[in-house]
């Protein structure tokens, strides 16, 4: 099974340009309690580096582009967000790094639930170890 689940999002737009959106529990499978957006990444510089256990997250680049790397503990795949109606799935359980920010790139993130540190697995030793003994 693969670790990349886009979302159906259908681009609107007309002669005006485009429109994307994004609905808690259509396109969206969850009911969004935060977003937060990262901008000005510096070039060369790698973020995320954790896992969730239990929050779920789309992530999309609404500008510009960044690698998403994504690892099951099993599995790694990566997959460029490079496009505004490209947006993934990030399930909980899940390590995942985002790499090659194109300079002005705008990383939007929707949130299962609001920000909680207990939810971080921000050390890959201890994701393998809660991975095998799951
Ligand atoms: P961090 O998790 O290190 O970012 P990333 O994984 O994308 O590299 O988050 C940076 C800081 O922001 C850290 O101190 C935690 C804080 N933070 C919040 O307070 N609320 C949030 O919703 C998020 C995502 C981070």
């Amino acid at each position: 099974m693969s670790l990349i689940t886009f979302l159906d999002l259908k681009t609107l737009g007309d002669e005006r340009g485009h429109l994307v959106v994004l609905e808690n529990n259509k396109n969206i499978p969850f009911d969004v309690k935060r977003v937060y957006y990262l901008t000005d990444t510096q070039p060369g510089v790698p973020r995320g580096f954790h896992a969730h256990k239990e929050l779920v997250q789309v992530a999309v680049c609404v500008s510009g582009r960044c690698l998403m790397k994504m690892d099951d503990g099993i599995n790694q795949e990566e997959v460029w967000l490079d496009a505004p109606n490209k947006a993934i799935i990030i399930d909980k359980m899940i390590w995942h790094e985002m790499h090659d920010f194109s300079q002005h790139c705008v990383l939007l993130v929707l949130a299962s639930d609001f920000y909680d540190e207990a939810d971080y697995i921000r050390e890959y030793s201890s994701f393998l170890e809660i991975i095998k003994h799951a």
